[in-house]
């Protein structure tokens, strides 16, 4: 069987590092990848196939779009295109961005069956896009495979059927633990001259957080408590720093000696950061497990998470923009009295081998 698997941002190419690897075990199975081109950066995009030596796309879209509707349209057209071409039988949608929703509508409008990645998971936040990214595409989606248990328990509500569910646990995971020895290898803390446990390491590029004025100035606020602490390594997302050029911001950013501000880093010297850092802050879905599996404490900037393991059995706290709380978090990371944590069930760098398996036998 032909099986297409549609990627467009920087999340969504770390979730399918090993699917060449495994799909290559099974002779019935023919394993094709398509790149949207939502992330077009070098950083955003490239530099994951370079070093972590992923086989280019065999599909690669260019798309030029300047709203979220063009890039959708876009998106849905060049895909329909393929798969007009390559005759897919099956299509695998990864996690909750604009490029997933597009391709499972193509999906089923093309009658291609479809199988979605991260499937179940709900913030029940509809004010997010990726809410409902999420909860369309699960809507038409034949084959859910699940990162944690709550997955299941959502899709169980929504009257899938057990038969169509299938938790495998976490292929991000499968990622960091395939490339551990190169992640310890990464130069980036001597690079930073930076010692383990010196600093905290931030991220933010929810819409909900940056793409207003008060939005970033409560940001601003948090660096300026953390940095009187702790130094504080902050790659910036595209969309973050757009923002901050757009309402003039900069200034209070740079006068900050210990903020350390960069592009959005590589793959290997993010998770070298995460590694060694004391805690990280963030309003990412990804790094929020990556953490957890690290048990390395994380506060999370958010109102709620759709990974709740995260919290539940992991390193993550979510404490939106409650700067009391954020202060009473980070004093108990440094006395050493931040929560116990475990790594959640099947978080074990296997769960692309059980898809594969899964899908072998389809
Ligand atoms: C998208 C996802 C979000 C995910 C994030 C991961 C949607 C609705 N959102 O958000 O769920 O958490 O990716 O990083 O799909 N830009 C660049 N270069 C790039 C990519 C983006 O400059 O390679 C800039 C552009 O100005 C673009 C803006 O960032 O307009 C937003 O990009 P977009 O892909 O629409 O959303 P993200 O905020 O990246
Ligand atoms: N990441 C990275 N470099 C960075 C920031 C993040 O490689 O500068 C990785 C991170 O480790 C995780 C993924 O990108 O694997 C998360 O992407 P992002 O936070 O953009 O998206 P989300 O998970 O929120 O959808």
């Amino acid at each position: 069987q032909k099986i297409l698997t549609v990627v467009g941002t920087r999340p969504n190419i770390i979730k399918i590092t090993r699917f060449t690897h495994e799909s290559q075990k099974y002779l019935s199975i023919e394993h094709s990848l398509l790149h949207t081109g939502q992330h077009y950066s070098q950083n955003m995009s490239d530099v994951f196939f370079s070093e972590l030596q992923l086989k280019q796309p065999d599909f690669v879209l260019k798309i030029n779009a300047s709203t979220v509707v063009s890039q959708l349209v876009n998106i849905m057209q060049g895909i329909e295109q393929t798969v007009q071409s390559y005759k897919p039988d099956l299509m695998i949608v990864v996690g909750d961005v604009n490029s997933t929703l597009a391709a499972a509508l193509v999906a089923n409008k093309m009658n291609i069956r479809l199988a979605h990645l991260e499937s179940g998971l709900r913030s029940f936040d509809r004010s997010m896009p990726e809410e409902i990214n999420r909860i369309i595409t699960d809507s038409i989606t034949d084959i859910f495979f699940v990162t944690e248990q709550s997955g299941v328990e959502n899709l169980t509500n929504e009257n899938k059927l057990p038969e169509q569910i299938f938790l495998v646990g976490n292929t991000m995971i499968d990622t960091l633990v395939a490339y551990d020895e190169h992640i310890k290898a990464s130069p980036i803390l001597h690079n930073l001259q930076l010692k383990p446990a010196s600093y905290a390491l931030m991220t933010m590029h929810r819409p909900g957080n940056v793409d207003t004025k008060e939005g970033l100035l409560k940001i601003i606020e948090v660096i300026d408590y953390l940095t009187q602490r702790i130094r504080l390594v902050f790659p910036i997302h595209p969309r973050t720093f757009n923002k901050i050029k757009e309402f003039d911001l900069q200034n209070k950013l740079s006068a900050n000696k210990n903020l350390i501000l960069m592009d959005p880093a590589g793959y290997l010297d993010f998770q070298n950061l995460i590694l060694h850092s004391l805690f990280v802050i963030t309003d990412s879905g990804g790094i929020q497990e990556e953490t957890t599996f690290r048990q390395i404490p994380c506060i999370t900037l958010r109102p709620n998470t759709e990974r709740p393991c995260t919290v539940s059995i992991g390193s993550n706290t979510l404490l939106n923009f409650d700067l009391d709380k954020i202060k009473a978090t980070v004093e108990q990371i440094f006395s050493n009295t931040y929560k116990t944590c475990a790594i959640p069930p099947l978080w074990d760098g296997k769960a692309t081998e059980r898809i594969f398996e899964v899908l072998s036998k389809l």
